[in-house]
């Protein structure tokens, strides 16, 4: 249930609507793969109907990185449209492209304000991706403040988020409370919501990694638009080990373990009751492969329905854009007024 919240001075009580709200982003650089479906975007399509979703394309994100811009726009497009074809309809939750939205940059120098060098400075994913590049933004380092702004926005309860986003979780939580020690109460302070460790799926290739959308590992990734026989090959060329037992043993079998958490996974059970119906690895992959296409035809089948209609998601992005800007254009004012600008005439 919701919390109400009181709000900052001069301002007055606002109507605190009495339902959960979740909010999640995703950024539109490198393609969806199996673990961004299983991991996060299937969990959203149950989380729309339990609660007032906002789904959020963070292209803004996405531009701490160097981005060619006609590849940036096709992804955009392209991620919204199979988040539509994964599910996520625009009619139950609130699909938009985080730009298109503009309180979301205006509350980032807010938030900007509000956390330290020293708070930043300790974030490990700008640690391990300043490491990685060559040009390294300010906005990479500055991240986080408008990670925080597009979930303050929205008087969020509840994000739900991968493990690796636990950190900016924390963060986004002291900013908000700092902001309204200082200020006045301003924001609903918002809960991380990550998923158990078998939600996580593990490259084919080296089971020890994170199925991620880097390219060092095309063989060990599964995009949800992968031809699906190219999808079959991978999943049966999955790295396994010699003893030859079907058993979930996450630490000492990762390769035995992957496939039978993502066919868990697939067809909606367990991995250790997945594991009971297999005496061989053969099988396992076969089922494995079986189910990952089965899930994936639909989406691929939407998905081409979708981007043959670009119209038809532009209107419904802005529609979505309006539906978040009604929302957050509240929230932005309370914390202006919190912070002390001056209202406009
Ligand atoms: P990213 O691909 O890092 O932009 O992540 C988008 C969402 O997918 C986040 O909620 C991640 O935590 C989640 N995610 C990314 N990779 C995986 C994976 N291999 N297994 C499960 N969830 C993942
Ligand atoms: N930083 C997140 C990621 O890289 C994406 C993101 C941006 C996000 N804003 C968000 C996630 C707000 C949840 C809520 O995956």
């Amino acid at each position: 249930m919701r919390r109400a919240v009181a709000v900052g001075t001069g301002v007055g009580h606002y109507p605190v609507p009495l339902v959960t709200r979740v909010f999640s982003g995703i950024q539109p650089s490198g393609a969806l793969h199996l673990g961004n479906l299983l991991g996060a975007v299937r969990n959203w399509v149950v989380d729309q109907h339990e609660a007032d979703s906002f789904f959020c394309v963070v292209d803004l994100h996405a531009l701490t990185t160097p981005q060619d811009p006609a590849a940036l726009r096709a992804a955009t497009v392209g991620l919204a449209q199979l988040l539509m074809a994964c599910g996520l309809d625009p009619e139950v939750c609130t699909l938009f492209v985080q730009s298109q939205v503009a309180a979301h940059t205006e509350l980032a120098w807010l938030m900007e304000c509000t956390v330290s060098f020293g708070e930043l400075r300790r974030m490990t994913q700008f640690k391990d991706k300043s490491d990685r590049s060559d040009f390294v933004s300010a906005a990479l380092f500055t991240y986080p403040a408008l990670m925080a702004a597009d979930i303050l926005l929205y008087d969020t309860d509840r994000v739900p988020v991968g493990d690796d986003q636990r950190q900016h979780l924390e963060l986004t939580r002291d900013v908000a409370i700092r902001f309204n020690s200082r200020y006045g109460d301003t924001f609903v302070v918002p809960e991380a919501v990550i998923p158990k460790a078998g939600a996580r799926v593990m490259d084919l290739q080296s089971p020890t990694n994170k199925m991620s959308k880097s390219l060092d590992s095309p063989q060990g990734t599964i995009g949800v638009l992968d031809d699906l026989e190219q999808i079959d090959k991978k999943i049966k060329r999955a790295v396994t080990d010699t003893d030859g037992e079907v058993r979930f043993d996450p630490s000492n079998k990762p390769g035995v373990s992957n496939l039978l958490s993502i066919l868990a996974a697939c067809t909606g059970r367990t991995p250790e009751q997945t594991a009971e119906g297999y005496s061989q690895y053969g099988p396992l992959k076969s089922d494995t492969a079986a189910a990952v296409v089965e899930v994936l035809t639909p989406i691929q089948q939407r998905y081409r329905e979708l981007a043959g209609d670009p119209a038809e998601t532009a209107r419904l992005l802005a529609l979505g854009a309006d539906k978040a800007a009604a929302v957050a254009g509240p929230v932005l004012q309370r914390a202006r007024a919190a912070i002390g600008l001056l209202p406009r005439a």
